[in-house]
């Protein structure tokens, strides 16, 4: 499969008056095409911030240090703002968590669309832009009678679809999804999941979910990033991750959650907390509260290894 994404020792940090928060630190990543990746790890620990570097949509004071993010080879960090405005929206799309924020109240669903399309697709009419829109929510298994129809008429759920169906009508081939079901209640939400996966199939989408809710990705995803403390910790196919993972802190992640695996015998919450990424801890950021911690940790930061179809940053597997 073609690598969509490359990322290289990027490093983002966020200078505050205390000091500078590491909030992704030296991550290598690369996504296939067509795949969906799961983002998941502790709140914190850095997943919303390496989505928006994808789109360099960085909140201030935030600020890309070091590497480089290849799509499809061009790399993103070195791009002027206007090839940037151009790849947000028709190459690469984001869904956040809170569709309410992002669409315009005063606005009807029709002319979200029209807006969009207009904004980037030069020479559409106005006829064709509505049959596009009408296309759309006929996809999302939405009436098309609701276009005319205002954000507040609409149910949480539709206008999540609705949000997602924004982001795909300019046809881009890499959604970011930020924690986009975590507004929605469990029916609705796997009604979403389900949605999603179809038209990740229809459109050949290459998907980046970013959840704390394993179960989620569990139900989607084809591979899955654990991230720890700005790193990554372990990347596997889904399976490799729940039924044999390497790190200790993926261990420790599935432990804790209930209804993953049955025949698990206690739930177990993992001791310590999250780390200061403005004075991380020496070595391995984990080791703290890792129970397999040894000398080497304490002393020299993880190189990545590569177990078992399993990439992970762990000196267990040196
Ligand atoms: N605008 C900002 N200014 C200062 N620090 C920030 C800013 N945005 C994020 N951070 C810090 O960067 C780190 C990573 O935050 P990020 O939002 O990427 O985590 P996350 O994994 O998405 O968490 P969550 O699951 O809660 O959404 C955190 O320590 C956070 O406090
Ligand atoms: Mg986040």
């Amino acid at each position: 499969m073609e690598r969509i994404l490359e990322i290289e020792n990027l490093s983002v940090h966020f200078p505050i008056n205390i000091g500078t928060v590491r909030a992704v630190d030296d991550v290598s990543w690369e996504l296939k095409e067509g795949e969906v990746m799961g983002l998941v790890g502790e709140s914190g620990c850095g997943k919303s911030t390496l989505g928006f570097s994808i789109l360099r949509l960085l909140r201030p004071p935030g600020r890309i240090v070091r590497g480089r993010i290849l799509y499809k080879g061009r790399d993103i960090v070195l791009m002027e703002e206007r090839e940037i405005l151009d790849l947000r929206g028709k190459r690469i799309a984001m869904i956040f968590q809170d569709p309410l924020t992002s669409l315009n109240p005063l606005f009807r669903i029709d002319q979200h669309f029209v807006e969009t399309l207009f904004a980037h697709e030069k020479g559409l009419t106005r006829k064709e832009a509505y049959h596009r829109a009408e296309e759309m929510l006929e996809s999302l298994g939405i009436s098309p009678e609701r276009l005319t129809e205002y954000p507040h008429q609409l149910s949480g759920g539709m206008r999540q679809r609705i949000m997602i169906g924004l982001a795909l009508i300019l046809r881009p081939d890499l959604l970011i999804a930020d924690e986009p079901t975590t507004a929605l209640d469990v029916i609705v939400e796997a009604q979403f999941l389900d949605l999603l996966a179809d038209l990740q199939k229809r459109y050949h989408l290459t998907i980046i979910l970013i959840t704390h809710n394993l179960g989620n990705v569990a139900q989607l995803a084809d591979r899955i990033t654990v991230m720890y403390g700005g790193s990554i910790a372990e990347v596997a196919e889904a399976g490799g991750i729940f039924e044999s993972p390497l790190h200790p802190y993926t261990q420790g992640l599935l432990a804790s959650i209930p209804n993953i695996k049955l025949d698990q015998p206690t739930l177990k919450t993992m001791p310590g907390s999250p780390p200061d990424l403005v004075d991380p801890p020496q070595g391995c950021v984990f080791h703290p509260r890792c129970p397999n911690a040894m000398e080497i940790c304490r002393a020299r930061r993880p190189a990545t290894f590569h177990r078992d179809g399993h990439i992970v940053s762990c000196w267990l597997y040196r």
